[in-house]
């Protein structure tokens, strides 16, 4: 079954929303998502977005903040870019109906998180990410040229390369195959522009606040396509998850340190004065650090966030949603503290793109998430990831439609998924088995603190069972969940194989082997592509 749009977009948050919003009056546009269209990570960001919207905050404060937060491997010219585009992109937001919130005075009201010098981030509440979401699905369903594939898992991209047989460093796309969850029907989608907005890949650790759709579809995808994936090794840790049996990896947003709250052990001392000057409020991956060097001091399982100090009434309203769910589990944030770790949040790597947002596969783009553009460096500044996703998905549209009318319908190039001798499975266990041991070594060896031999272990691991899959996935039906295993096998092994090559500690990246930042032989990004002739990575920096 064959489907044809000039915009195929993988992937329905913020980014892949914001894309087909902005080319949809120009073409037809295929937006394909795993689940429900507002099952995605930007529906769960509850921090909000930091742009400069005050008149005590400046695009030079902003750039400083970013590049400090990200340990100087930042890329400064996109640091610039996305800063100075970042007023006029949460407009369009606002233009759009999302409703941040404001004071008594109609002003927005600015918050603070971790690396932060000023308040500079637009919330709604503590649910910004669901308020977008809201306003651009409903702008999406509402625009005819919009059609929405809800429970489509996107399999494998489409190229020149790979229907002709003739792989080539210069290759194009031509779309993606895509299976129906509900029918088990893989369809072809042929698109003149393909979008990857899959998000990140939470997934790969056995604990993340991530939803279950973060499994690094789109970065697993353009890799077995041939595109470059950078800098995988910074997986950034939220400090702050509520740590409770039934909770599933809920978040407690930064923006409570940012309104005062202080992380203390169990016996009640702060810790964070001696780990940085901005104590609670220092960036991410030193806070972090310091709660997983507390834990493992004390041996306790957890640390705790301590709000009590402020006025009940000001908690309850500002964390509406944060005190409901925290009440639930029995905890009443304003009179006790939170018990909170760190666990798996955003992924600062990614497929390597251009300021247009374009892969280095011909009309194949990547944004949000899945993209690696160069802002975050080591450790991404947060509520920076909500600014980039719209940014770049307006570079991404805009260079999208300057290259429209020059492109052919890829369609008469493309062939059906071939089934070949494939049945039904008869063996889930195997799926659920290695998701397990995936995310387990990855939790044990490529958390927050990293050795080579732990890296190795992990890698072992990995490939074995990638194996496993190869074996299992031509001989059975794809399923989503099979899909999804295969994902996050690959950028588990992406993600250990760039920590490989890093040989130094720099944000988000810390091994006791290499402890020091390296500026002299480190300030570098990591790559990694598949050479598609043998089919092994090639690995390397720049
Ligand atoms: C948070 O609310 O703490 C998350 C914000 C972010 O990751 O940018």
């Amino acid at each position: 079954m064959g489907q044809t749009a000039d915009f195929l977009v993988i992937g329905s948050g913020i980014a892949g929303l914001v894309y087909a919003l902005k080319v949809a009056d120009h073409g037809s546009v295929s937006l394909v998502t795993k689940r429900e269209i507002s099952e995605t990570a930007t529906n769960l960001a509850q921090g909000g977005i930091a742009t400069v919207f005050s008149d005590e905050d400046s695009f030079a404060a902003h750039f400083e903040d970013t590049m400090k937060a990200g340990c100087f491997l930042s890329h400064e010219d996109v640091v610039q870019l996305v800063v100075e585009s970042g007023p006029q992109a949460v407009k369009e937001l606002i233009h759009l109906g999302v409703q941040f919130t404001r004071r008594a005075d109609r002003s927005f009201d600015l918050t603070r998180e971790g690396g932060h010098s000023k308040r500079r981030i637009l919330h709604a509440a503590d649910i910004t990410g669901r308020e977008i979401e809201r306003a651009l699905v409903a702008a999406a369903c509402s625009h005819p040229n919009i059609r929405i594939f809800e429970y489509h898992i996107a399999i494998d991209l489409i190229t020149e390369g790979k229907v002709t047989g003739r792989p080539s460093g210069h290759d194009r796309c031509l779309g993606a195959y895509a299976l129906d969850i509900r029918t088990g029907k893989i369809i072809t989608i042929g698109a003149r522009m393909t979008v990857l907005a899959t998000g990140g890949a939470g997934k790969a650790y056995l604990y993340t606040c991530n939803p279950d759709v973060a499994t690094g579809d789109g970065i697993a995808m353009a890799y077995r396509a041939g595109a470059t994936v950078a800098n995988m090794e910074f997986m950034q840790f939220h400090p702050t998850t509520l740590f409770h049996p039934h909770a599933k990896s809920f978040l407690i947003s930064e923006a409570v340190r940012g309104e005062g709250a202080i992380l203390r052990t169990k016996d009640g001392r702060a810790f964070m004065e001696r780990y940085h000057e901005l104590k609670d409020l220092a960036p991410r991956d030193i806070v972090a650090r310091a709660i997983d060097n507390e834990m493992k001091k004390s041996g306790d399982d957890c640390v705790f966030l301590d709000i009590t100090h402020k006025d009940p009434a000001f908690v309850r309203e500002r964390f509406p949603n944060i005190y409901r769910t925290c009440l639930s589990f029995g905890i009443d944030m304003t009179r006790e503290l939170i018990p909170v770790v760190p666990s798996a949040h955003y992924l600062c790597g990614g497929v390597r793109v251009d300021l247009g947002g374009e892969t280095d596969i011909h009309n194949l783009f990547a944004i949000g998430e899945t993209a690696w553009t160069g802002l975050h460096g080591a450790n991404r500044l947060a509520s920076n990831s909500l600014l980039e996703g719209i940014v770049f998905s307006d570079r991404a549209a805009a260079k999208s439609l300057e290259r429209l009318p020059t492109t052919a319908d890829p369609t008469p190039l493309i062939r059906s998924w071939d089934y070949g001798s494939a049945r039904d499975s008869d063996e889930e266990v195997v799926v659920a088995h290695n998701w397990h041991e995936i995310r387990l070594s990855m939790w044990n060896y490529v958390g927050i603190v990293r050795s080579d031999k732990r890296l190795s272990r992990a890698l072992r691991r990995i490939l074995m069972i990638q194996e496993e899959i190869t074996e299992y996935y031509w001989d059975f039906l794809p399923t989503s969940d099979l899909i999804e295993l295969r994902n996050i096998a690959m950028v588990a092994e992406l993600i250990v194989r760039c920590a490989q090559t890093r040989k130094e500690s720099r944000g988000l990246h810390y091994t006791l082997d290499y402890p020091q930042r390296d500026d002299i032989h480190w300030k570098k990004d990591t790559y990694i592509r598949k050479n598609l002739v043998t089919g092994e990575p090639e690995i390397g920096y720049s």
